[in-house]
């Protein structure tokens, strides 16, 4: 199986920040690749689109998912829906992308999302939660790809102070327990540090159960 191939490192030593658990060189160069080369299907299926925001304003990260839901903005507000903006299905998120969540939450029920981020160089994430899910003992799990991103996360409060991480291509962090709904964004992306895509840029996928 895959572990034994070691393109997980199932052994990286957890860092704790803020209470989230980041996991360094989590996954293997090989795995990286064939995961882009499974997003380059999905977003033939559903195209990367970018949301504005409930007042009409442009997001600057470019979005699509993979699963039964994907997250979607626009005018009538933010909200899981089962199909994309053109009006079909999400594709089925990757049975590797899958193997990444059962080895590193084992305990999770099978996630229903795979949102997938594309941040091009001077795309930004401000400080938010994630909460239109509707557990909250469910983690979410997240996969960097390509340029370094630095993430900030905070507390269960705006206030709650801050820190902050570059996140390098094959890293994970995982928002659970206590850190599930703590605040977190990311203030820029450095480009050129990876080239693992064709161009510069970040790719975040985060897993996530919906309902
Ligand atoms: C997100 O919060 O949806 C993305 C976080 C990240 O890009 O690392
Ligand atoms: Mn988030």
């Amino acid at each position: 199986m895959q572990e034994k191939d070691n393109l997980f490192d199932a052994a990286a030593i957890p860092t704790e920040l803020c209470g989230a658990r980041v996991l360094q060189s989590a996954l293997d160069r090989s795995l990286q690749e064939r995961i882009v080369a499974q997003l380059r299907d999905i977003v033939v299926k559903a195209p990367l689109h970018r949301p504005v925001t409930r007042w009409g304003k442009p997001m600057s990260v470019k979005m699509t998912a993979a699963g039964k839901f994907g997250w979607i903005s626009d005018t009538r507000g933010y909200r899981y829906a089962e199909t994309h903006p053109s009006g079909a299905h999400w594709p089925d998120i990757p049975k590797e992308i899958l193997s990444i969540w059962k080895l590193f939450v084992p305990e999770a029920r099978d996630p229903e999302c795979c949102l997938i981020n594309l941040y091009e160089p001077n795309a930004r994430m401000g400080l938010h939660q994630d909460r239109d899910e509707a557990d909250f003992s469910q983690p979410v799990l997240s996969v960097s790809l390509g340029d370094e991103g630095l993430f900030r996360i905070g507390g269960p409060e705006r206030s709650n102070k801050t820190r902050s991480i570059w996140l390098r291509s094959g890293d994970i962090v995982i928002l659970e327990g206590a850190s599930r709904l703590a605040f977190h964004g990311v203030d820029r992306i450095k480009p050129g540090t990876s080239d693992l895509l064709d161009k510069p840029g970040r790719i975040n996928l985060t897993l996530r159960v919906v309902t």
